[in-house]
């Protein structure tokens, strides 16, 4: 097989974990089976669980072809790059342990480190790596990917931040957002800025209002011990995913689409959000939280039932809020922004609703209204644009209806990349772009943490919904007497004529 690519070592701390096994291990199998990964990159899985590299590789394999892995000499060469070490994060052993693998394997001059860990440990092995002078870059690079949550509010952020600055500069940092390396989101700005038939009308002259949705079908997954305590919906999602595509969606064109180009743009857009008016919040944003209910005809309990959730916990698993971007070209159009677990249907999209013409010329049925102009871009289970639009019903009569004009991005022989596989590869290459500046997290903390600071002092519990529903009614109260509604999937009844 022929491979190209950066010789490096790839350690990856919190290895038998989820992420790592389930997303970073089959990503980093893909860059292999593209020859996207040098001949000698050794990838260390670092865990606690006991494993030899012999039992290691027997249960990476295993994982590898239960989730469809067929290409068994392909998989055999991956196997042959992993290798294990156990201990304990906070046990200077350890380090010195690593920093022995280090020193004798080929690829030793650059490393990148894989911080797939509980954020409480994030210090710990950034102190534990100094300490064996392992972020040292006088032999090669060595870079630290680290997963969100960076922080757990603005104030936290900095305090992290400070720990880290004293022993990595800013360029060594990866802060990953996996959402940003999915393809349609990164196609947003092919969309927007490869095309000149969307920007003359992005702005509050022709749009109504944006929606961003992120709705799943599963609960916590096992992973209540983080969520209840350190996530929510505000922080698991809207924190970081969703303001980062409104971010991509609301951005001025950048220079170039050098990282730094793109992150002051997006920059700009998170900390011209308008600071939330915390005496309205309950029209502006909506929590609450899964009760018991049907999904797909299979009962699920609610979260209070689920393991490792406190009694009474009031973590929000849904939460929708209403946000204005004050600037020049978006000042007066809302963004409402909705996720949530244990939904109706897993499905992500971003809806753009167009301001009606000046004027109503054409004659419609009784009781039918002219239906809105929307651009739909789905993310998630379909990568899709779709536009609907109105247009003349044939007959003699003039009557309109809607129309949609339909496109799936991808072909069907075209494999879609996996958002971390562009991402890990983006590490290796030393690109950015895709990656947060720590200006970014610090701004979109400040978008939440008013609201996550209300809903702490509020001894009322999140507005209980039941699983498989579209989450807690009053979320429509966002919209107000706007006549506005959620758009709850790409697919809306459009052929009634107007
Ligand atoms: C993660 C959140 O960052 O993103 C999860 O921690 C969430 O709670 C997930 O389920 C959603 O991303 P995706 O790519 O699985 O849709």
């Amino acid at each position: 097989m022929k491979c190209t690519g950066v010789s490096h070592a790839y350690v990856i701390f919190g290895a038998t974990g989820n992420l790592a096994t389930h997303k970073l291990l089959p990503a980093l199998y893909q860059l292999h089976r593209m020859g996207q990964l040098a001949n000698d990159v050794e990838i260390l899985g670092c865990g606690r669980t006991e494993f030899t590299q012999d039992t290691w590789r027997i249960e990476i394999r295993t994982l590898l072809v239960a989730s469809g892995i067929k290409d068994d000499e392909v998989l055999t060469s991956f196997i042959q790059r992993l290798d294990y070490l156990a201990g304990s994060l906070t046990d200077a052993h350890f380090y010195q342990s690593l920093a022995q693998w280090v020193g004798d394997n080929g690829s030793e001059n650059n490393v990148i480190f894989y911080l797939s860990i509980s954020p409480d440990l994030y210090v710990d092995v950034t102190e534990g790596l100094a300490a064996e002078n392992l972020l040292n870059e006088s032999a090669g690079w060595r870079r630290m990917v680290i997963e969100k949550p960076f922080g757990h509010d603005l104030q936290s952020a900095r305090e992290l931040q400070h720990r880290l600055d004293k022993h990595l500069k800013e360029e060594q940092i990866y802060r990953i957002d996996h959402y940003v390396g999915k393809e349609t989101v990164q196609n947003f700005l092919v969309l927007r800025f490869d095309n000149l038939i969307l920007e003359p009308l992005w702005n509050r002259h022709y749009i109504d209002h944006i929606q961003i949705t992120h709705a799943e079908t599963v609960g916590v997954e096992g992973r209540a011990g983080y969520y209840d305590k350190s996530g929510g919906a505000v922080r698991d999602m809207i924190q970081s995913h969703l303001l980062q595509v409104l971010a991509l969606l609301a951005m001025e064109p950048p220079v170039s689409m050098e990282a730094e180009a793109l992150r002051d743009e997006k920059v700009k857009v998170l900390k011209s959000i308008r600071p939330l008016d915390t005496s309205q919040l309950s029209t502006l944003a909506i929590r609450g939280q899964y009760a018991a209910g049907v999904i797909k005809d299979e009962s699920v309990m609610g979260y209070l039932q689920e393991k490792d959730v406190a009694p009474g916990s009031h973590t929000e698993t849904f939460a929708a809020l209403k946000l204005y971007v004050d600037n020049w070209r978006w000042r007066g159009v809302p963004f409402y922004l909705r996720t949530g677990k244990r939904l109706k249907a897993r499905h992500s999209m971003i809806a753009v609703r167009f301001k009606e013409p000046p004027m109503d010329l054409f004659p419609r049925a009784a009781g039918k209204k002219r239906l809105p102009n929307w651009l739909l871009l789905g993310i998630q289970p379909d990568d899709a644009v779709r536009m609907e639009i109105s247009a003349k019903v044939p007959g003699v009569e003039m009557n309109t209806r809607q129309i949609v004009m339909n496109a799936t991005i991808g072909q069907p022989e075209e494999r879609k990349s996996e958002a971390y596989e562009e991402l890990l590869l983006d590490v290796i290459q030393g690109n950015r772009a895709l990656f947060l500046r720590y200006d970014e997290v610090k701004a979109a903390w400040s978008v939440v943490d008013p609201i996550l600071q209300a809903w702490e002092q509020d001894e009322q519990m999140p507005l209980q919904y039941p699983a498989g529903s579209w989450g807690p009614k009053a979320a429509d109260r966002l919209f107000g007497d706007s006549g506005r509604d959620w758009r709850d999937s790409l697919l809306d009844d459009t052929s009634n004529p107007t």
